[in-house]
């Protein structure tokens, strides 16, 4: 077996405010992986387009969005200088191997994505060849670095099994071992971060009530608030973590707390057990806004040098380029484009 160098890749879409799910399910490990392995974090622009335009916002939208993701990321602590960070478009061999990926991976395995199927919604015709395709692409954001783990939030699991399926057939198709086998990261107590007005749905960028996340941008006042307003049940907080069971509202905000705590689970029922939510919540909101304050004022001072996370940009995504080039060399090799 090939052994691999040990790299991660990620990204994040430019599609409006990044939030809490963005931030505890995956940019926290980033920040940590930065520390273990050679790094390459990625604002997934191309994917960004794949959702209609009023989504993203037209061009003038998507361009500033580019700049407050990348400003995000460094806020919330990617080094430019411990990780490759970049915008996925201008590394053009990102499209270039999805578009050799799209001839290995079979219709049948993108018919069974759930997201493709939740995006779509009722009139799937409708949707952008861009977004049923869009788990190819993704893979190709991967494998075009020979990327070995990938650090997600749980909703991205099913997307990381392709993946690694593609992976698989090509080296299959092409008798090789090119391509490694990609392991996913999904690790720590928030890796599905559920929406604050119902524990039973995702906290996403898309949903209508802005009361349902909170988001990276949110002033002080504005986290607290929306702690408070959080959902609950009508009891208090159990002791042991079996009692979260059948109670998501509960189960979330635990999970939270441990979260931005860096605590297990279990440590914070031991503080908390047996005490109402009305305390509790004060405690999530004093946490939140000193852990999310500070991230918010260094994306601002952050934004304000836009010059400065072009330059990040620029150079990110000419030592990602540095990378791609030559495994996208080979591949055309082993397809047989080139001698
Ligand atoms: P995106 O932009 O939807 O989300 C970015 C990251 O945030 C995680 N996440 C969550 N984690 C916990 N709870 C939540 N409520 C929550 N919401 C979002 C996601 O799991 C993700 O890790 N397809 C990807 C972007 C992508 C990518 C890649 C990721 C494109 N190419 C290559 C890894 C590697 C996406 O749309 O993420």
């Amino acid at each position: 077996m090939t052994q691999f160098t040990p790299r991660v890749l990620s990204g994040m879409q430019p599609t409006g405010n990044l939030h809490l799910g963005n931030y505890l399910g995956a940019m926290v490990n980033w920040v940590k992986m930065q520390d273990t392995h050679e790094t390459l974090y990625c604002v997934v622009d191309l994917h960004a387009i794949t959702q209609p335009t009023a989504v993203w916002g037209g061009p003038q939208v998507l361009r500033k969005s580019i700049r407050e993701v990348a400003a995000a990321y460094m806020a919330a602590g990617i080094d430019p200088k411990k990780s490759v960070l970049f915008n996925q478009s201008r590394v053009h061999e990102h499209a270039e191997l999805a578009w050799i990926f799209n001839c290995v991976a079979r219709i049948g395995w993108l018919d069974r994505m759930t997201q493709f199927k939740e995006k779509a919604g009722k009139d799937k015709e409708k949707a952008s060849v861009g977004l049923y395709d869009y788990p190819v692409l993704m893979a190709a954001d991967i494998l075009i670095y020979h990327a070995t783990h990938v650090p997600v939030g749980e909703d991205q699991k099913q997307h990381l099994e392709l993946c690694r399926d593609i992976a698989i057939k090509f080296n299959n198709d092409f008798e090789t071992e090119f391509f490694p086998v990609t392991e996913p990261v999904i690790m720590g107590p928030a890796t599905r971060v559920m929406s604050l007005r119902d524990g039973t749905k995702k906290m996403s960028k898309s949903d209508a009530s802005d009361l349902s996340r909170i988001n990276l941008t949110d002033s002080a006042d504005d986290i607290a608030k929306k702690i408070r307003k959080a959902k609950t049940d009508a009891d208090g907080l159990p002791s042991e973590a079996g009692g979260l069971k059948g109670r998501p509202e509960a189960d979330n905000l635990v999970g939270i707390f441990a979260a931005l705590a860096g605590e297990t689970v279990e440590a914070v029922l031991q503080q908390f057990g047996g005490a109402q939510f009305s305390g509790f919540k004060n405690a999530l909101a004093d946490l939140a806004v000193a852990k999310l304050s500070p991230i918010n004022s260094r994306m601002n001072q952050l934004l304000a040098d836009p010059g400065y996370v072009e330059s990040v940009l620029a150079d990110g995504a000419e030592r990602a380029s540095a990378i791609a080039a030559p495994i996208m060399r080979d591949v055309k090799k082993i397809v047989g484009f080139t001698a």
